[in-house]
């Protein structure tokens, strides 16, 4: 068993360090919002700090999972943050989405700290987190990498290392791309299936059995039927999510004319008030 830090107690981190302390780690938390570590760690076995660079003092592993890539630097560079605390020998283990760069950043400058970094950026939602299901794509070196996987399996169901820092922000792009192609698609087919008079959870009870079937259909249609969108993945981290994306893609000379087309729908969406609405969102934006 390990000691061990988890920095960020959000829709995400939360459980995620809970799993930790469950699994038998000695877990230290901090989380800005010192309410939160306060209740963290009344429901778990484990230890609130006041600051950042307290809690990843003397462990040998520090988990961050904030928000975007300012709150990364923030959190590890700024004062009182993670590498203040940290000692030489230890990892760091980002499960932030947020750029390949910044993730190759961090690294460059961990590495003269002698801190080992690796970007392990994670897909399977509020649900995954809480059920412990969750899949990590990680960038990093291989010897850092098997030593992290093991802790991991107390949240996660796969967890994989697609190459140097930065290949798991870069997976989890690709991820995201996926994602909101899937979803416009799911939108549209709902929103002819009420256009034309049908029911469109009975529609869809019969189409999951073909080849139109993904998660988002096993996992939205119902919601989406029914307009309810006040839970999930917020839409104001899928616009960051592919504004990455498209960041990376104009440097890679992709072609990524859907995503950037589904974003600009998100945007309708943000205008609609749905800033914290689930992604399966696109649909109210039809239906208005
Ligand atoms: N939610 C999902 O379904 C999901 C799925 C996959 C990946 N992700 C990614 O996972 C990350 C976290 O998502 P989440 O849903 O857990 O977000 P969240 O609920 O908004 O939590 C964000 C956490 O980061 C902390 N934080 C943000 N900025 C900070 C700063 N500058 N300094 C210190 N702490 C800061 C927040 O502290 P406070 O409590 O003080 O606000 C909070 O603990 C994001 O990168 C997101 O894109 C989320």
């Amino acid at each position: 068993m390990a000691k061990v830090a988890f920095i960020g107690l959000g829709v995400m981190g939360y459980p995620m360090a809970g799993h930790l302390a469950k699994a038998g780690h000695q877990v230290q938390v901090y989380n800005r919002t010192e309410t939160k570590a306060r209740a963290w760690s009344q429901e778990f076995k484990g230890q609130w700090c006041a600051t950042a660079a307290e809690a990843a003092a003397g462990c040998e592993y520090v988990f961050v999972c904030v928000g975007n890539d300012d709150d990364l630097r923030q959190v590890v560079l700024g004062e009182q943050g993670v590498a203040e605390g940290m000692s030489p020998d230890s990892i760091l283990v980002d499960h932030t989405t947020t750029s390949a760069d910044v993730a190759r950043e961090l690294s460059r400058i961990l590495h003269s700290r002698q801190i080992a970094f690796v970007d392990a950026p994670v897909s399977g939602g509020q649900a995954g987190a809480v059920n412990g299901v969750l899949t990590v794509m990680m960038g990093g070196k291989e010897d850092v990498i098997a030593k992290v996987t093991p802790l991991m399996t107390a949240y996660a169901r796969c967890s994989q290392r697609m190459g140097d820092v930065g290949s798991g922000q870069l997976t989890k792009m690709v991820n995201q791309i996926c994602i909101a192609g899937v979803v416009q698609g799911l939108a549209e087919g709902l929103h002819f299936a009420r256009q034309a008079g049908l029911d469109g959870e009975a529609v869809v009870e019969v189409i999951r059995h073909g080849a139109a079937q993904s998660w988002q259909m096993e996992n939205r249609y119902q919601t989406m039927w029914q307009g309810q969108y006040d839970f999930g993945f917020a839409i104001d981290w899928m616009r960051k999510d592919l504004g990455i994306a498209l960041d990376e893609a104009r440097r890679n000379g992709s072609t990524l004319a859907l995503t950037a087309l589904v974003d600009q729908f998100y945007g309708d969406v943000q205008a609609m008030g749905g800033h914290r609405w689930d992604t399966s969102s696109l649909l109210a934006r039809l239906d208005k």
